[in-house]
This record gives structure tokens, sequence and C-alpha cells, in this order.
């Protein structure tokens, strides 16, 4: 008797310390890294194939709860044995990259597949795409698989005001994998929902102005919103070329990094890559996962208004946080202005709003027309075709008003010319104008509250996990720079990760 209790005390703490999922079970697919894959891929712990199978099966289970994937790539498994016979026979290339790892494509990023890219609206439903979209081309080569397209805040959250953020008419409400009723943010909504939930390994998602920053922050995930340009927009349903970026939505600073590694660079049906392609360092993006990042750099706190925007329990972390960073050698600049940050923040009064309309009826237009085939062709028609099906669209509960907004515009006009020069004007005596006097490397603040300040200016931003409130709810800490200071921000920001080590799973609470 005392020695079977003996036996089960030593099973059970056997079984509590993870001895047996460690040693005698398979690799553990969930939370695991870009590096942790490919490690279990060469020590033949794991096939792409087994990858794929969890994850769908995964996605089976849970995204009926959790809507963050609007479709499945039916050819994924096909894709998955072939990655899984390249490895096998060591063709060129299948050891590095993203060789046989799955990733989601927010579905506004276009595919040349089996998959629709429809920005989550039935208007978009069977268009046929002239190509993949320019990171899906990069994405490929790198050996990526293309899991499927996540969900998000339909047309990138530019349909209408009323709507909440992480809803789309394919797939209804997305929701917040930590606690349920908390809101996703968007509009990278799916995109952040499922790397969370480990639907998929890595995810991209895209950002005209927080759609990145903010989704990441609320989902307890790392997004890095590159430099405008950095990333190929080819491909890309639009709001506008001034302000759209493309970047990865991942758990970790390493494996977002990676991602972005793979899809930087110049792309030929995108000429704003050229001029940025100038920011890439040679080697990669990879050099800068480095320990010691913290130190020397200069970090500007700008306490008003972002402070203000932020809950109780944020606040108490991020002043701890800034503890964390001086501890890893930054030097803390505090309690700086942006002087103009009032008039950045109105966006009708700074013309980001106005400009922004007009932008996106020439993109979505341009993007429309260049489809192989479509049920709509403009602006015009998706709006016809919102009144036409407006409950599928649920028009009649969240409207269409941004689209009438845009609708009404005439091109690029006096206003709007204004305006272009009044947003570069904000930039040049705000933001700019801080990180020169100060000498800053980045500002850092609680949230993604910052990303206006990004936006108008086209400037990176990353937000990595800084802590959950006292009912679970995730946020993030924002870091951001001027144009092509990735390299610093990776550095920071995987500096306060591995400082901090603040993800931890979703429990999925109501
Ligand atoms: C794409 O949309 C069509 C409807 O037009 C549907 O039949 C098809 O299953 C969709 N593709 C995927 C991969 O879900
Ligand atoms: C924003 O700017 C507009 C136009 O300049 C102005 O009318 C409005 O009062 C401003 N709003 C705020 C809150 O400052």
């Amino acid at each position: 008797m005392a020695n079977d209790s003996l036996l089960f005390l030593i099973l059970a703490s056997l079984l509590l310390s993870g001895f047996f999922t460690k040693t005698s079970s398979a690799f553990s697919i969930e939370e695991a890294s870009i590096d942790d894959l490919r490690l279990a891929f060469k020590q033949n712990q794991l096939t792409s194939r087994q990858l794929v199978e969890f994850y769908l099966k995964r996605i089976g289970r849970l995204n009926p709860l959790l809507r963050g994937v609007i479709e499945v790539n039916p050819d994924a498994l096909f894709l998955a044995d072939k990655a899984d016979r390249e490895r096998k026979v060591n063709t060129p290339g299948s050891s590095g990259g993203l060789h046989g790892i799955p990733i989601l494509l927010k579905d506004n990023i276009a595919t040349k597949d089996k998959l629709n890219t429809t920005a989550g609206s039935y208007a978009l439903l069977g268009s046929v795409v002239p190509r993949d979209a320019g990171v899906v081309m990069k994405l490929r080569k790198a050996g990526a698989i293309i899991l499927g397209k996540a969900s998000l805040s339909e047309w990138s959250y530019f349909r209408s005001n009323g709507a909440p953020s992480g809803f789309c008419g394919r797939s209804g409400q997305g929701k917040n994998p930590y606690v349920l009723s908390a809101g996703p943010c968007g509009s990278s909504s799916g995109s952040a929902i499922s790397v969370a939930a480990n639907f998929v390994a890595v995810s991209l998602g895209t950002e005209t102005d927080g759609s990145i920053l903010c989704p990441s922050n609320a989902n307890s995930v790392v997004g890095i919103k590159p430099t405008v340009g950095l990333t190929s927009r080819a491909g890309v349903i639009p709001i506008s070329p001034r302000q759209d970026s493309v970047g990865p939505i991942c758990r970790t600073v390493s494996d977002a990094v990676i991602v972005l590694d793979a899809i930087v660079g110049v792309d030929y049906n995108d000429g704003a890559t050229q001029e940025a392609s100038k920011y890439i360092p040679h080697g990669g993006y990879k050099q800068f996962l480095k320990p010691y990042g913290l130190k020397g750099k200069r970090l500007g706190i700008v306490r008003n208004p972002f402070l203000g925007f932020a809950s109780k329990a944020e606040s108490k972390a991020f002043e701890h946080h800034l503890q964390t960073l001086r501890q890893g050698g930054s030097v803390i600049v505090d309690h700086l202005e942006i002087a103009n940050i009032n008039a950045i923040f109105n966006s009708t009064g700074s013309g980001e709003g106005t400009l922004l309309l007009a932008e996106f009826k020439i993109s979505l237009n341009a993007y429309l027309k260049d489809l192989v085939a479509s049920p709509v062709r403009t602006l015009a028609d998706v709006i016809a075709f919102n009144r036409k099906f407006a409950e599928l669209e649920k028009i009649n509960e969240f409207g269409q008003d941004i689209f009438l907004l845009a609708q009404a515009t005439n091109g690029i006009g006096n206003i709007e010319k204004a305006a272009l020069i009044n947003l570069a004007k904000l930039t040049r005596d705000g933001f700019q104008k801080l990180m020169w006097y100060y000498k800053l490397d980045a500002v850092v603040t609680p949230g993604a509250g910052f990303s206006p300040v990004l936006a108008i200016g086209g400037f990176p931003g990353i937000n990595v996990p800084a802590g959950y409130d006292d009912k679970g709810v995730p946020f993030g800490i924002s870091f951001g720079g001027l144009k092509g200071t990735e390299p610093k921000l990776i550095q920071i920001a995987f500096g306060f990760e591995q400082a901090t080590r603040i993800r931890k799973p979703p429990t999925f609470k109501a």
C-alpha cells in the first residue's frame, strides 16, 4: 500500500514536471517557434504534414468560436507533402527560410491558388486575381506553405465606422482568445487571433494606421509594421499607397523577424519598394536578434496623451517596464512632448482622413480593374452590391459610411494636396523633430495608440506583449522609430521580450 502510493507520487510528479510530454511523446507543436519547428524537422521528430494536420484540426475545433480564419487552403496537405519530400532529398533551400512552415495571410493579400481574396466581403467572392501578391511570391520562394486566409475587420476597417472591429461579412465577429468578450482589435484581427490561438505558426497582416500594432497589442502577440515600401503592397487590397504596409504578426520577435526577412525587398509591381530597399541591411534582419540589444539605446517617453489611454494595470506595468529597459542599459529620456500631438490625432484637421478617402477610391478602383474576373469592378459597384445584399453584409446594422464618403471624392485635388503638405509638416515639426533633437533611437508607448504618428510619416513600429490586466485581457508596448530603423527597433523589441518573457498562451475565458 505504502509502496503503491509512493509509485503514484513518483508518477504524478513526473507527469507534472512534463517528463512524459518532453521525452516519450512526439514534439509539441503548440507554442513552437520557427526555430523549434526547423530543429524538429531536422531531427525527424516532425513533418510538415503533421504540422498542417495539427493546425487544420485545431482550426476545425476552435475557429467556430474565435473566427480568426476565413478559408483554409485545400492544397495545404499537398504542399506539406511536397515540402517533406524536398527536405528528404535535401533540395536546395529546404533547410532554411520558411521551408515547410505554414503561414496565414490576412484576406486582403492576393494568392493565385484555390483561395479567395476578398477583404472579408462577399462582394469579392469568386473574383480572380491576376497573380500572387508580391509578398506571397517571396513567401513561396522562401518555402512557406500558405495555410489559408485570416479574417479581418472588413475592407481593413474602411467600410464603416459603425461596424465593430474584427467583424467581416464572410466570417462574422472575430474573438479575442484570451477573453472572448474583450475585442480583438483590427484590422488584422484574424492574423493576431490565429497565431495567439496556435492555429498557425506565423501570419501576415497589413497596416494603414494601427492595423498590425493594435491587434498584436490586444491578442498578446508580436507585430511588426515595417517602413512603408520595405514590403511590397502589389496585390494587396489597398487603402492608401502612401500609408499601407505589409508586416508579420507572430508569437515571438524572432519569428516575426524571420518572416520579415522573407518578405522585404524590391518588387517591380510596387515602385515604393525600390526606394525603400536602401534600408535593408546586408545580411538581413536576423543579425539584430542579439543579447544586449537594449544597451546604449536612447528611448523617448511621451506620456501625454498615451499614458492617458492606458488602464491602471497597463500604466503600472509600463513604469515597471521602463525600469527593465534601464536595467538593460537603455537611456530613458522621460517626459517628452510631441508639440503638435493634438493636431496629429485630429484626423479631420490633419488631413489624414480626407486624403485616405481619396486615395482609397483611386487605389481600390485600380485593384478591382486589374482583376482577371470579378463581380465588382469599382467602388460604386461594391456600394451597390452592399445595398443589394444588405443582409449578408449587415449594412442596415453597421452601414457603409466610409465607402460613401470615399465615393464622393474626386481624385487628388487642392484639398488633398494641402492635406499632403500639412501631414509632411506635422511629421517634420512633431515626431521627427523630437527624435532628432533628443537623438532618440525609438519612442516607447504603452498600447498601440502611437500608430497615427507612425502612419502619417510612413514610419515603422513594433508591438510586443507587455502584460495582462486583472481580468486576463492582454496589453502590449510599442516601439516606434524613423524610416528604415527596423534594425534598432528589432534590437530593442527583442531585448525587451527576452528580459520580460510575458506572453502566455490564451485560455479562452468568457
Ligand atoms: C472560394 O469561393 C468559392 C465561391 O465563389 C467557393 O466555392 C470556394 O470553396 C472558395 N475557396 C475556398 C478555398 O474556400
Ligand atoms: C479638428 O479639426 C477640425 C478642422 O480643422 C476642427 O474643426 C475641429 O474642431 C478639430 N477637432 C478637435 C477635437 O480639435
